[in-house]
């Protein structure tokens, strides 16, 4: 039976080895003209010399000489050279010839790329299909923003500079004709035509944003301004990733949204802390000024598959030392108290805050409050066979005492608040970890150690 990639192999084959032949003769008519040529230039220019400096006709003779053997030699080497190439070509082609005949052209050329799955997603006609931006879009929340607007039938432009963030956790998608990455640092001006914008690019965890203090408060400001830019110049909504830190150590808890904060300007969170509130002023002065619309998410703890395995965040650095039998370190005694949402809800959070109407700051969080002590023991439980045991060690400047986000008005304004568990959210993110550790294991890497939050000691 006749097989069409035989065919198409063996076709190509033939025409590559006309295409051979052909060049190999047109080079040596080439090298000929320009052989005779040469010699009659380099003639020409030795009888000049010889002119100017009225030699006599043996020394000059001899001169005519050496210039022609040099120019002939050159040329032999240049032609020795691609004679080889050409030989190695032919052994290339002959070598990818199959037993029985066939001609592997792919051996030769690069491999055409072989017909990717694509998890399925929603078809939506030109009119309710958003073409959307997501600044930060190879990260941690960033992926799964990807993964839910993808699943939903939108376009999505992903771009990041992959200071924090990875390929790897969109990967899935790459090739997809509704998605595209892009490689670009927010502290440029980037131009494109989008309907929204999710402006997600900053580092979050703190080794990660006290590891460059500069660059963590112009990616939050200049990188704010471009975004804010970009959608004035395309009316697009954009909606801000800011933080519970804005709240910094809070006096007022849980925390709502009228609350104004008790953060430290010169302590080393303020970089993050402090590049988020002028982010939010902008947010609100582009507003005012432009009429851009705008959303202000302020995002707590959140947690889940796809997190750093050494960005020194509390679930991560707690899941990795129980899954390794290593000792379980809180800074401090412990009853600092955080609450920590699963990432899908934030995700959904976002989503629906992005498609209101709502211009204000609005808290995203599971009010769900327990002492850091008492995650470590949940954590550990939830990890079969952990024989880690739970220490102490020396609290962390501006440690924020407690954390608890007051969402009623995420509840009246978009209708939302969060679905999953935290044990169901912990055990999905443990066993992401697991992998997590066993790839490392199997590459040969080592598990990163848990950072410490320590400012720019993570540098070292
Ligand atoms: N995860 C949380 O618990 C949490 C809490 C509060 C706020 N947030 C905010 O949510 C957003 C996402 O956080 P995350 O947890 O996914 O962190 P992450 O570090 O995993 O993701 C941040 C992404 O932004 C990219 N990035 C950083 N600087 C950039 C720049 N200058 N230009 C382009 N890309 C850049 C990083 O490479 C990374 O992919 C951040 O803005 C963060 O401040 C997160």
């Amino acid at each position: 039976m006749l097989n069409p990639r035989r065919i198409r192999n063996q076709s190509f084959s033939m025409a590559a080895r006309g295409a051979c032949a052909a060049l190999v003769t047109l080079f040596f008519v080439f090298v000929l003209i320009t052989n005779t040529s040469n010699k009659s230039i380099s003639n020409d220019v030795v009888d000049q010399r010889e002119q100017e400096e009225g030699q006599g006709e043996s020394p000059g003779e001899s001169s005519k000489n050496v210039v022609v053997d040099d120019g002939v030699s050159s040329l032999l080497e240049r032609i020795k050279v691609l004679e080889d190439e050409l030989s190695s070509l032919r052994t290339r082609m002959d070598d990818a010839d199959d037993k029985d005949g066939n001609v592997g052209v792919d051996a030769v050329v690069a491999p055409l790329p072989t017909t990717k799955s694509f998890p399925s997603v929603r078809y939506r006609n030109e009119e309710n299909r958003k073409r959307v931006l997501i600044t930060g879009g190879a990260g941690f929340v960033g992926s799964h923003l990807v993964d839910k607007l993808m699943l939903d039938g939108h376009e999505v432009i992903a771009l990041d500079n992959y200071f924090t963030g990875r390929k790897k956790n969109v990967e899935h998608w790459i090739g997809h004709p509704n998605f595209e990455m892009v490689h670009h640092d927010v502290v440029n001006p980037y131009f494109v035509e989008v309907d929204q914008i999710y402006h997600l690019a900053s580092p979050a965890s703190p080794p990660h944003y006290m590891y460059n203090p500069v660059k963590t408060i112009k990616t939050n400001t200049l990188g704010t301004i471009n975004m804010l830019g970009l959608a004035k110049r395309v009316k697009a909504t954009v909606l801000l990733a800011s933080t519970s830190e804005v709240y910094g150590d809070p006096e007022v808890h849980p925390q709502p949204e009228s609350y104004w904060g008790h953060v430290n300007t010169i302590g080393p969170r303020s970089c993050y802390d402090e590049g988020k509130r002028v982010a939010e002023s902008l947010m609100i002065a582009y507003n005012k000024q432009e009429n851009v619309k705008i959303r202000i998410a302020r995002i707590f703890n959140t947690f889940g598959p796809r997190m750093h395995m050494n960005d020194g965040r509390v679930v991560s650095n707690f899941i990795i030392q129980a899954l390794q039998d290593n000792p379980i370190t809180i800074y401090g005694n412990g009853t600092q108290t955080r609450s920590f949402q699963y990432v899908t809800d934030l995700v959904d959070g976002l989503i629906k805050l992005m498609n209101s109407n709502y211009s204000a700051p609005v808290n995203i969080g599971n009010p769900e409050e327990h002492t850091i002590g008492q995650f470590a023991t949940i954590i550990r439980d939830l990890v079969p066979g952990s024989k880690s045991e739970i220490i102490n060690l020396e609290s962390q400047q501006d440690d924020p005492q407690q954390r608890r986000p007051d969402i009623r008005r995420a509840a009246e304004q978009i209708s939302w608040k969060p679905q999953i568990l935290m044990k169901d959210g912990l055990l999905k993110t443990i066993e992401y970890f697991r992998a997590e550790i066993d790839r490392n294991k199997r590459g040969g890497k080592p598990v990163p150690e848990p950072v410490r939050h320590g400012g720019l000691e993570s540098r070292r």
